[in-house]
């Protein structure tokens, strides 16, 4: 038995995931965070912290941002200076420093839908016009519309930002170096800069490598604001921290003036668990990756014998995309809710018919929400065909 497989209660705990249906037996699998504990590396650390007993103004651990510099050659072997990187308290706050301090008024920011959908308000939140290019589903994948992506910016010249997700929430593409690279070069040619939410890198469940955006290129590099955080990838979304690497320094200044009177330092609980999470964790980060694939393959298999349900292929996160248009459910969230299985509705991503599945769970969680949904749907074929 592996840690992973350990159920420990959070009703109780305030955790937003839980507490959406507290009194019930509803298992909770819509919101991105995960049923399990963080390292011991982490929680030693907090708690190493805690006991001093002073939480003033905190600057970042001297080594935090060397620690970053290394993980990124490590990982993608990319080369990265100190000073390229900015903290941020998160990356919703960084999508929207982009909105604020890239965009003018009368210009306007691109996304690709279905998305996590701070893509689609962050515009709107400083008045800036979004166009949406939606994905069209080929052969049960995703491929990313680079094509109307191009037909967009030619037509909507005023267009000066792109929001991009990669790993690509909720659909669990991970973009392959073709894709990357047309992207950047439409953006390149259209004088669009490139915001990339990568929040999900450190989850990728394909035999492949996360590529970051910006290494696609020298003038991807130019162009792309990073955005990482470990706060997916080691479950401390409740702690917040992120970062972004901004090479350009006109574009880096720009985007810190998007940020002015509102993004400030991190928390001091931030700062320390970033730390050892990129410093202290990647054995156990290795061991999340092997469970979270076995849950994927798990839950694929069993969707796989739902007539009716279909899911598009995981290439990284641990967010399933489950197509449930063939039910024809007039409220598909209320359906899977009375089937005892609390998931994310697709709308709200701009993904009509489909719904969202957390599959980071310990199994024996995932085996019960299986089991339920198949047998909502089981009873619901055979009233339909009576
Ligand atoms: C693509 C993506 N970006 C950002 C976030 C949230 O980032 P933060 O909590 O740092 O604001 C999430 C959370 O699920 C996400 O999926």
């Amino acid at each position: 038995m592996s840690d992973f497989d350990l159920f420990l209660e959070r009703r109780g705990s305030n955790s937003a995931k839980w507490d959406r249906y507290a009194g019930t037996e509803i298992l909770p699998m819509w919101v991105a965070d995960m049923d399990f504990k963080v390292p011991q590396q982490i929680i030693d650390a907090l708690s190493e912290r805690a006991a001093h007993g002073i939480f003033g103004y905190d600057s970042e651990p001297a080594e935090l941002k060397q620690v970053i510099v290394q993980r990124m050659e490590m990982l993608y072997d990319w080369e990265v200076d100190l000073n390229e990187i900015l903290f941020l308290p998160g990356v919703v706050a960084g999508l929207n420093q982009a909105c604020r301090g890239l965009v003018g008024p009368d210009e306007s920011v691109i996304t690709a839908t279905p998305v996590y959908f701070p893509f689609l308000s962050a515009p709107e939140n400083w008045g800036r016009k979004l166009h949406r290019i939606p994905c069209r589903k080929n052969r049960g994948t995703w491929p990313f519309p680079v094509e109307q992506m191009a037909a967009n910016m030619a037509e909507y010249t005023e267009t000066k930002l792109l929001l991009l997700c990669n790993p690509f929430n909720p659909i669990g593409r991970l973009l392959d170096a073709k894709e990357l690279s047309g992207i950047v070069e439409i953006c390149r040619k259209n004088n669009v800069w490139i915001c990339s939410d990568e929040i999900h890198c450190e989850l990728v469940l394909d035999d492949r490598s996360h590529i970051p955006t910006a290494t696609i290129s020298r003038e991807a590099e130019e162009i792309t604001i990073t955005m990482m955080a470990p706060t997916k990838t080691f479950n401390l979304a409740g702690l917040g921290g992120a970062f972004a690497i901004i090479k350009n320094p006109e574009l880096r200044e720009q985007f810190i003036q998007g940020g002015k009177g509102m993004i400030s330092r991190l928390t001091t609980f931030a700062y320390i668990s970033m730390l050892a999470a990129y410093r202290d964790c990647e054995p156990w980060r290795r061991d999340l990756l092997a469970y979270l694939r076995a849950n994927r393959d798990y839950l694929a298999n069993r969707i796989d014998g739902i007539t009716g349900i279909s899911m598009s292929p995981v290439e990284a996160t641990y967010l399933a995309w489950l197509d449930v248009s063939m039910l024809n459910l007039d409220d598909p969230m209320e359906f899977f809710e009375s089937a005892g299985v609390g998931l994310s509705d697709g709308p709200q991503f701009d993904g009509q018919g489909y719904m969202r599945l957390n599959f980071a769970c310990p199994l024996e969680t995932l085996v019960e929400a299986c089991d339920r949904i198949e047998s909502a749907v089981s009873n619901l074929s055979s009233s339909v065909g009576k």
